[in-house]
């Protein structure tokens, strides 16, 4: 036995050295940044460096290695252990290992045949031809001054009767720039006259879209997200004669960028079933007056009573610049049950987003929705827009804050919870089946879509198609339980 543990120690070593050796970027970092980093980080697009080839990459490899070890990028807010969305963008362990391991074996090239290639980057629509497009009626240009602009566009819907509508989808014209969108919708024409009243093409405005009245959220977009399209029988009205609001976010630049952003429009096939509802927690729901002193973290806790059981579609918390962190959840009347909603434990206001639910989420009457919101209002808040810190109360400007919840929801129908709003995430590469392990049902659902190329459910190696390394990943896991 003594014997035997020096050659363990050496077959030891000698495995780490080959897993050291065995990490090169065509074959082990290249299907990771293809997969969760390039979508943004190509010509064209809003992050500021392209990751397309080994060169661009490794130019950046301590950078990257960085960046994900503290899970700046890739940018998801919602802290994916509490709850899966659409979309969701985030690298396990073992791929920030995997970066890491790269960088610390000198980022070895490798055998170029490995590289799985670029995923297919679509142009124009996810989700088909749409039945309309509604466009910014002008170009804008976003100046060369480095500096952020949010500017509200007014797009009259042009439909002159009310329309059931499934999906909104933005299409950015400037990728450059455009980083990010909020839909809102208008019956008032207020938009429509504080757009009339500044010059040039749209209006300026920071938190929303500068007046509160009857304009709702209607979505948001961030590059890369997918769009909610609602299941049959659920959708929206666009009333006839009304506006949808879209404020841009142009993120700094360098050169002047001039941008043309479109939605696609898509009508329900289907009549409307179940007409989808915003329920807003605000500042009316919470436990003390909204002020935040200057120099204090401050915690805020909302509450709205459930009065029907309801099945809820997406989730966006919103606040300002001071707002640092989220939790919303929902508990039953005697408190034995929370349903987790959404953490968002370090807030980004460039990020924000609606969240869509994985699958219709169910929450019963009688249940209490709650949401917690933090303010850092103190000096060593970077993002904190007053310096030295300031009192600050609920507002639109950059200054003031906010405090909201939306929640997009219908009434509950019997098997809702199975009905799924986008390609599920699991969070668990191999565990195709949602059981929580990776087992024969996985391997026999991967095989069933061997040979897939394109917008793959089941791909385990994320880099796009159902090929031999994905069965060899998901046999690499077998037994695993996550
Ligand atoms: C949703 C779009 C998006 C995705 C996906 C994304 N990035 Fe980024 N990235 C950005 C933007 C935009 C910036 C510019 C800084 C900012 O706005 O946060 C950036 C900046 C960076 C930077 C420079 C950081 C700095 O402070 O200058 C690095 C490095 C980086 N990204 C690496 C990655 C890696 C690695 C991935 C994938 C694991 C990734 N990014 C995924 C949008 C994205």
């Amino acid at each position: 036995m003594p014997r035997l543990l020096p050659l363990l120690a050496l077959l030891f070593s000698l495995r780490l050295e080959v897993c050291a050796q065995t990490v090169t970027y065509h074959a082990d970092v290249a299907p990771i940044i293809h997969n969760h980093c390039t979508g943004c980080h190509r010509p064209g697009e809003i992050a500021p460096m392209p990751f397309t080839s080994f060169s661009e990459v490794q130019a950046y490899g301590e950078f990257i290695a960085y960046v994900t070890s503290i899970g700046y990028m890739p940018p998801w807010s919602p802290d994916a252990d509490y709850r899966h969305f659409v979309g969701e963008n985030v690298l396990t362990p073992e791929q920030k290992a995997t970066l890491q391991a790269w960088v610390d074996a000198g980022k070895p090239e490798g055998d170029p045949a490995d590289n799985p290639g670029l995923p297919d980057f679509p142009d124009g629509s996810l989700l088909g031809a749409p039945d309309a497009v509604l466009a910014m009626p002008e170009p804008y240009t976003h100046e060369g001054d480095m500096t952020d602009q949010y500017q509200v566009f007014v797009m009259p819907s042009g439909f002159g009767e009310d329309v059931a509508i499934r999906a909104l989808e933005v299409e950015p014209g400037n990728g450059n720039v455009a980083h990010h969108a909020i839909l809102g919708l208008d019956v008032s024409g207020t938009a429509a006259q504080l757009d009339a009243a500044e010059p040039g093409p749209g209006y300026e405005s920071f938190g929303g879209f500068g007046f509160d009245a009857e304009s709702s959220f209607f979505g948001a977009w961030v590059p890369g997200a997918l769009s909610v399209s609602y299941p049959p029988g659920i959708g929206r009205t666009l009333p006839a004669g009304s506006d949808l609001l879209m404020q841009m976010h142009y993120g700094p630049t360098p050169v002047a960028e001039t941008d043309l952003t479109e939605v696609n429009v898509f009508l329900s096939d289907v009549p409307i079933e179940r007409e989808v509802i915003t329920a807003i927690m605000g500042p009316q729901h919470l436990d003390a007056p909204f002020i935040l002193p200057p120099g204090q973290v401050s915690h805020f806790h909302g509450t709205l009573p459930v009065t029907a059981d309801v099945s809820l579609i997406s989730i966006a918390p919103h606040c300002h610049l001071i707002g640092s962190s989220w939790l919303v959840y929902a508990t039953s009347p005697d408190n034995q049950d929370t349903i987790p909603l959404i953490s968002i434990p370090a807030w980004d206001f460039n990020w924000q987003g609606f969240f869509t639910f994985t699958h219709l989420t169910k929450v019963p009457e009688g249940y209490t929705l709650h949401g917690e919101a933090t303010y850092d209002n103190t000096a060593s808040n970077p993002f904190n827009p007053n310096d030295p810190p300031q009192w600050v109360t609920f507002g639109e400007g950059t200054e003031d804050e906010m405090f909201f919840v939306f929640l997009d929801l219908v009434p509950y129908q019997e098997g809702d919870e199975n009905t799924a709003l986008g390609p599920v995430a699991t969070g668990c590469p191999g565990d195709i089946s949602g059981d929580g392990i990776i087992g024969v049902s996985d391997v026999l659902m991967l095989l069933a879509d061997f040979g897939c190329l394109q917008n793959c459910d089941v791909d385990v190696d994320g880099d796009g198609a159902i090929t031999v390394s994905d069965v060899l990943t998901l046999l690499g896991n077998f037994g695993d339980s996550c």
